[in-house]
């Protein structure tokens, strides 16, 4: 089924609560409905398609067609004895497939808990959190291509995931629309508990439960991250920076206690943004309504009342800052429309 909305308030539909409009928004419940909004005429020349609206920011009101996915059902497709095959539907929160995962018995997500969005959104930009991303689990992802208006799906290896990176932020950006995500869950315990102060956490729940874990990763997620609905935000703002091997050990030098973090090619390795943004001083940084997360320095805020472009103004500022501290470029991980 497709509802339409027209000259449409995108303040509840961005996590920013930046105060734009939309020419036109279609709601569709299954895959099948792309081909009724793709197969005639007068169909969108201009569109965007929005999940959560987490991961964005309008510095505009939008003059074309947000197309937004609502179907929510979770399929078991395929079972064996380790491991089961889910099918879920694009327009489901990913928070609500983790908490269905932990309550079935179901490992792989719950590191990823209470991470906002939807299913849809996850492969885009491989999320991730605490040591685990969406890659690890999803075997399959399916989507409308809009340029020859069919339906098509790409296998794990054939969506080039990386860091915050996937082929659908490349040769498939603009052109596709993600309508469902098959995920490979395992029956068997599975803890990753490596990353920072997890470990921790879970043990003070009694051990790594999948009930521990989720609790833990809520818990740490509540503590630093600001929850949108009460101050708009749209998670990390900035990914972290990935160097050359040189580079940060040249770093390490100079700042002793800079996170370092590996990446999977050994000649690289990762920084942590939010270090670099917090070491410039910034952190609870504030301009007008908007600022620099006080507990996160990854994160900017809307105090209230912002729009995109005063966003984006703080964003550049945090940028330069940062480059002329340390002569490291980092670009934002949401996408600015
Ligand atoms: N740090 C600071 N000051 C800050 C923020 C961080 O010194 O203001 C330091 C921390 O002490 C730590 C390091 O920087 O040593 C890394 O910080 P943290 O563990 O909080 O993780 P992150 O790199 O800031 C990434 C993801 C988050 C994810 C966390 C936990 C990116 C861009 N962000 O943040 O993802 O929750 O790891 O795994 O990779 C998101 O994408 O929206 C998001 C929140």
């Amino acid at each position: 089924m497709i509802k339409e909305f027209f000259n449409h308030p995108l303040r509840e539909l961005n996590s920013f609560h930046v105060e734009e409009q939309a020419d036109h928004i279609i709601e569709f419940d299954s895959a099948e409905d792309l081909d009724q909004i793709f197969g005639k005429e007068s169909s969108p020349k201009k569109w965007y398609a929005l999940g959560g609206g987490n991961n964005i920011l309008f510095t505009r009101r939008f003059e074309g067609t947000l197309i937004k996915p609502i179907g929510k059902t979770i399929r078991i497709i395929e079972e064996d004895e380790e491991s089961v095959l889910l099918h879920v539907e694009a327009g489901l929160e990913w928070d609500d497939m983790v908490e269905w995962a932990v309550e079935h018995g179901l490992w792989g997500v719950e590191n990823l808990s209470l991470i906002p969005g939807t299913i849809g959104a996850s492969p885009v930009q491989n999320i991730g959190a605490y040591g685990a991303e969406a890659k690890d689990v999803i075997e399959r992802v399916n989507f409308f291509d809009t340029q020859d208006c069919t339906h098509k799906s790409l296998s794990h290896e054939e969506c080039r995931f990386a860091y915050r990176d996937s082929i659908f932020k490349r040769e498939l950006k603009g052109l596709c629309i993600i309508t469902s995500v098959e995920f490979r869950l395992k029956k068997t315990p599975q803890p990753n508990l490596g990353y920072g102060d997890l470990k921790a956490e879970t043990e003070k729940r009694g051990g790594a439960t999948l009930g521990n874990i989720r609790d833990a990763v809520c818990s740490i997620r509540r503590s630093k991250l600001p929850d949108p609905a009460e101050l708009g935000n749209a998670g990390s703002f900035f990914k972290n920076p990935i160097v050359e091997h040189e580079l940060a050990e040249q770093m390490r030098l100079k700042y002793e206690n800079m996170p370092i973090y590996p990446t999977a090619d050994t000649q690289k390795k990762k920084l942590a943004a939010g270090w670099l943004i917090d070491q410039c001083g910034l952190k609870g940084y504030r301009q007008g309504h908007v600022g620099v997360h006080e507990r996160q320095a990854l994160v900017l805020v809307n105090y209230g009342g912002a729009n995109g472009d005063e966003v984006m103004t703080l964003a550049h500022e945090v940028c330069s800052k940062v480059a002329e501290k340390f002569g490291i470029d980092i670009e934002p991980e949401v996408n600015v429309l």
